[in-house]
């Protein structure tokens, strides 16, 4: 018999977690304003509202904690990370910031000012929200195909070239600061974006002299995906492909909380010495000084340490195929999901499951509800909560998906937790015909309300 695939680490240390009752589940959540975010991480006993931040560090990590530097300027720390930023990504420059919507505030401080444009694809809501705070506007760019959950597309993070060349005809040189690929896309469905079609965006930005920028937090995923499904490049390693990916961009942000595999992080690494110059500035104005970046030595550390573990091969393909496991499972019980399975979640469609429900009763979030009512489990809304309201008309805006994300915390759950996930969504599908009202907004944020959002039961 050919011998399966199993995990390339053992479990060293555990943490206890604890299921509820459903009377206990049914008081919290009211208490919570039925938004998953106010919940105590106590009164959920399978957390997959996030991957980010929320992995296991490895046993050569928490050494490494032991090993940082904590010195104010020239940390070995920080050698240690830019060594591992050049060695792994290929940039001479580097700022480390706290996490990736700081290095987004930085980085944007430089680059985007009101009135421009910045045309990408599906930009995370973080990304899209420095944008539009500096009132600017993100273009989504992303191929159609995206939007279609049923359609089986091995890179529906690509960008759709012509949407993008029609934004550069369109505006001047001036008014487009940068490009974003975000790899995976996470808004899509953490769907990744192939070599072919970076390799294009680059070319069109070269034509229009535009930068390109990589919106980066998943990229080692989107590296294995490119290893996995594009044709020519099974025999490369993980590490050659990533090198060739960044060899077409001119710099990028990174929320290291999710491929560094660290709980806290995150940096810009830059080409342009003069672009690295004016955003050190911000740098040590909003995160601290260069060499530390808002962080302790130790993270630095770790990070640098979780680059090269989160970009090997059998690690990258036990975490995908773990998630591929709940995408399978899902499947099997009828349950619509994103098609393929991407790299860091599930990402449910409730829009083709509570199909009676108007969209204007938040389809995704009533389902995330369900099944946190169901099972003790977290997921988050990608639908109309998150989409925030439009910044001119204040209108709600209405994506074209309402998704349930079932995201996948990095080397943290077990198979037989995810078997758990996979049946409670199994008896929420079945009873879907019953779940005929939803929630209505009592108070929200002005921007990314989704964080604080209060909501009551129609
Ligand atoms: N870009 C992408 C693609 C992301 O997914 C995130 C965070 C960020 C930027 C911002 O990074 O959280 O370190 O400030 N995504 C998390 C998520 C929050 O749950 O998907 P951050």
């Amino acid at each position: 018999m050919e011998l399966p695939f199993a995990e390339p680490y053992r479990i060293k240390m555990v943490e206890s977690i604890r299921c509820s009752t459903r009377e206990e589940r049914e008081k919290w959540i009211r208490e919570a304003g039925y938004n998953l975010f106010n919940l105590r991480s106590s009164q959920v006993f399978i957390d997959l509202l996030t991957d980010s931040g929320t992995g296991a560090m490895s046993d050569k990590q928490w050494s490494e904690m032991m090993l940082g530097d904590e010195s104010y300027a020239g940390a070995s720390s920080y050698y240690k990370l830019k060594a591992a930023i050049k060695d792994i990504l290929g940039f001479d420059h580097f700022l480390p910031t706290h996490q990736g919507r700081a290095a987004e505030n930085v980085l944007f401080s430089v680059l985007v000012k009101e009135g421009d444009v910045v045309p990408g694809n599906s930009h995370f809501d973080t990304t899209k929200g420095h944008i539009e705070f500096r009132k600017a506007t993100a273009i989504d760019c992303t191929i159609d195909e995206a939007f279609n959950t049923t359609i089986d597309h091995p890179f529906k993070g690509n960008v759709d070239l012509n949407k993008l060349e029609d934004v550069l005809k369109s505006h001047s040189r001036e008014q487009v600061p940068m490009i974003i690929i975000t790899v995976t896309c996470n808004s899509s469905g953490g769907q990744p974006v192939s070599l072919a079609n970076i390799k294009a965006v680059k070319q069109l930005a070269l034509k229009y002299d535009v930068p390109v920028i990589f919106d980066s937090a998943r990229f080692a995923e989107n590296a294995y995906f490119i290893k996995t499904r594009e044709e020519g490049q099974q025999d490369r390693s993980i590490r050659e492909i990533v090198s060739e990916m960044y060899s077409y961009a001119d710099g990028m942000t990174m929320s290291s909380k999710k491929d560094a595999i660290v709980n806290i992080g995150g940096f810009i690494a830059l080409r342009d010495q003069e672009l690295f110059r004016q955003a050190s500035v911000f740098n040590i104005m909003f995160e601290g000084f260069l060499t530390y970046g808002g962080l302790a030595g130790r993270d630095l550390n770790a990070m640098a340490q979780g680059l090269y573990e989160g970009t090997e091969f059998d690690y990258l393909k036990s975490r995908v195929g773990q998630v591929a496991l709940l995408g399978q499972k899902l499947t099997g019980y009828g349950v619509p999901v994103q098609m393929p399975y991407g790299g860091h979640a599930i990402f449910v469609d409730a829009g083709r499951i509570l199909v009676n429900l108007p969209k204007e009763q938040f389809r995704a979030q009533t389902l995330a509800v369900e099944l946190y009512l169901e099972a003790g489990i977290r997921g988050v809304e990608i639908g109309a909560i998150l989409a925030d309201r439009d910044p001119v008309t204040r209108e709600n805006r209405y994506p074209a998906l309402e998704l349930l994300r079932l995201a996948i915390p990095r080397r943290t759950y077990t198979n037989d937790h995810i078997n758990y996930v996979a049946v409670a969504m199994g008896n929420v599908y079945e009873r879907r015909h019953q779940i005929t009202t939803g929630y209505a907004i009592e108070e929200e944020a002005p921007i990314l309300r989704h964080f604080t959002v209060k909501l009551s039961k129609i």
